[in-house]
């Protein structure tokens, strides 16, 4: 995780990099540090805590000047938050500076190494051994560049890093592996970034770093090098989209803007894919003599993007007739999963930075699986990785719990649903066009689960329950999967224990934890199995739950008859129905972190992007 930003020009560094570190936080945000080349030496502010504190340190960059500087923003790994775990970290002789995105594996060895020779270290990091070892190099060497090179060859693990060195004002060098860096091309000054927005100010011109690439750069020019040190060519590519859509736009928070966004995101995934009545997938090459092969289908991520594998099985296996199987990535290697030719491994990561997702992809690779990525960030490792990507072209998602990337990643899934179905005729053709019919309406039905009525009906009942101490959320069939992420929702923003059952399960243990109070979010969309969900919720409601419904307009009066607190959503095939029945989960979620005052859109022990197994 973590946000690294760098800036080389003509005008002040240090309120730059504040700004971008501000749109990086989301990548973690428990210390912040800059480090400005200031009158010709390095000067570093770091600061514990959110980005606030810094930017009150320095003044908001006024207290450095400088025009030359790499920025910070850290989710720690090896030392806790405190100002001298923050980054950038400095060389012993004060020489150099270094900030880090990744997990440097051989720094104890390293630094034992480094210590014999006599360098000091003050910090817990791992990231300090890699200044260090510049350094001491470069006392060998005298040349920073070389020293760099020499120095990045010892290091075994991940990183993307932006190091500066005092004697060589002017030249930044960044190099990464395994964690995301980009580079931004300006008029007379350019920068780095662990993502677009951090820059997109400045430059819309990008070049996305490969692993082994470095690139040493001035305000005015940029060399770039591959894995062997070659030099390389990069021809930068244009951002399209606007910074707007990683900026609150007048909501309170990330989320919510997020969650709104939801039709617009569903519509910009699934339309360009939807051409004279059939489902197009150029950007895949899965053909009919392929799949007709396929025994076995994975479906392999973390969290949510995991949660829409849980569905996946349901809206594959239904339609393809081929077996399914939802694996967490970080389970996956260690599973000995039965691959090869005939397996297809479907990989979801909305960062597509994941690292047990990669290292998971990587392993159905090299045992001889396919894969097929489902990726939001456009050009990130798993993307590069996989032998087809499908982007489900959300836009950039910033708040930490996902929302609109859950539902894209699902349209995605339903798209791959009805592509294979079509080529190995596993559907009747009524119910494809059927399918394909509601799939076009999908983003207008989510419009509907956004109401201002629907909303504040949700907004109350979150003021009903927000200090209940445990919730279950309980469905059947695909129910279920939506009440996983309805759960994870709540427990990750709102810090409520909670936790998500198929219904039929409750009896087999976790009803013993139910008691007067306990919050139960029953969610009923099937039509077979609504009678089925409402004597679970009479089994609960017997024993003093509190029961909020989630069901659809064709079951709105029949559940009045169990349950009084309830949030109708309209009714669309139920292969799609969990697209609309988790919009009111995300909302309520979303109002309970609120009443609770807890920081929505950066809770706590959290990142966005996951790059530590
Ligand atoms: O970027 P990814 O989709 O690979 O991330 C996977 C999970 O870390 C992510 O979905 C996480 O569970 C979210 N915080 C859920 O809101």
């Amino acid at each position: 995780m973590c946000g690294i930003v760098g800036y080389l020009g003509s005008r002040q560094a240090a309120p730059i990099l504040l700004e971008g570190l501000a749109k990086l936080e989301y990548r973690g945000y428990d210390s912040a540090g800059v480090c400005v080349m200031s009158d010709g030496v390095l000067k570093v502010a770091k600061a514990k805590g959110r980005l606030a504190n810094l930017n009150g340190l320095i003044d908001g960059g006024k207290a450095i000047q400088g025009t030359f500087g790499i920025g910070h923003t850290r989710w720690a790994t090896h030392g806790a938050p405190s100002d001298v775990n923050s980054h950038p970290h400095m060389a012993d002789a004060g020489k150099i500076a270094v900030v880090h995105n990744g997990i440097i594996e051989n720094y104890l060895k390293l630094k034992e190494r480094l210590t014999k020779k006599g360098k000091h270290f003050k910090s817990e990091t791992d990231t300090e051994v890699v200044a260090n070892l510049i350094e001491d190099y470069y006392d060998r060497l005298n040349d920073f560049p070389r020293a760099v090179r020499r120095a990045v060859g010892q290091l075994e693990g991940s990183y993307a890093l932006g190091i500066l060195c005092q004697d060589l004002p002017g030249t930044m060098i960044a190099v990464k592996k395994e964690s995301p860096l980009i580079f931004g091309f300006g008029e007379g000054e350019n920068f780095i970034a662990s993502d677009v927005p951090a820059i997109l100010k400045y430059t819309r011109k990008v070049v996305y770093l490969n692993d082994g690439d470095t690139v040493i750069f001035t305000k005015d020019s940029a060399r770039f090098y591959d894995a062997f040190y070659d030099p390389v060519e990069k021809v930068p590519e244009i951002i399209e989209w606007d910074i707007d859509a990683a900026e609150k736009c007048g909501y309170d928070h990330f989320m919510l803007k997020e969650i709104y966004e939801e039709p617009k995101a569903i519509r910009g995934t699934l339309s360009p894919r939807i051409k004279a009545g059939r489902v197009v997938l150029d950007d895949v090459s899965l053909t009919k003599e392929y799949l007709e092969e396929l025994k076995r289908i994975y479906v392999v991520a973390c969290g949510s993007s995991y949660y829409v594998g849980c569905l996946a099985k349901h809206i594959l296996e239904k339609t393809c007739r081929i077996p399914v199987e939802p694996v967490l990535a970080s389970e996956f290697r260690y599973s000995e999963p039965v691959l090869g030719k005939d397996t297809l491994v479907i990989i979801i990561s909305q960062s597509g930075e994941t690292a047990d997702t990669k290292a998971a992809l990587v392993e159905a690779k090299k045992q001889g699986a396919r894969t097929l990525a489902i990726v939001n960030v456009v050009g990130s490792a798993i993307a590069k990785e996989a032998d087809d990507v499908i982007y489900t072209w959300a836009g950039p998602e910033i708040a930490v719990a996902t929302t609109k990337a859950f539902s894209t990643q699902l349209c995605v899934i339903y798209l791959i649903a009805l592509y294979i179905s079509d080529l190995l005729g596993t559907l009747p053709k009524e119910e494809y066009d059927r399918i394909l019919e509601e799939l076009q309406t999908l983003d207008q039905k989510v419009s509907l689960c956004l109401t201002e009525d629907l909303v504040s009906r949700i907004r109350y009942y979150a003021s009903q329950y927000c200090n209940v101490r445990d919730a279950f959320f309980i469905g059947r069939n695909m129910d279920s999967g939506v009440c996983l992420e309805g759960s994870l929702k709540l427990k990750e923003i709102a810090y409520i224990h909670s936790e998500a059952y198929a219904a039929g399960e409750l009896k087999h243990g976790p009803i013993s934890l139910i008691e007067e109070g306990t919050l139960v979010v029953a969610v009923a969309t099937v039509d077979q199995l609504f009678d089925k969900t409402m004597s679970n919720v009479k089994e609960v409601k017997a024993r003093g739950a509190d029961v909020l419904g989630v069901t659809t307009e064709r079951f709105q009066e029949e559940i009045k008859k169990t349950i009084t607190a309830s949030v109708v959503v309209p009714v669309t095939h139920p292969m799609l129905q969990s697209s609309l029945t988790i919009v009111p989960l995300q909302i309520f979620a979303y109002y309970v972190a609120l009443q609770r005052g807890c920081d929505v859109d950066k809770p706590r022990n959290l990142a966005k992007s996951v790059t530590v197994e």
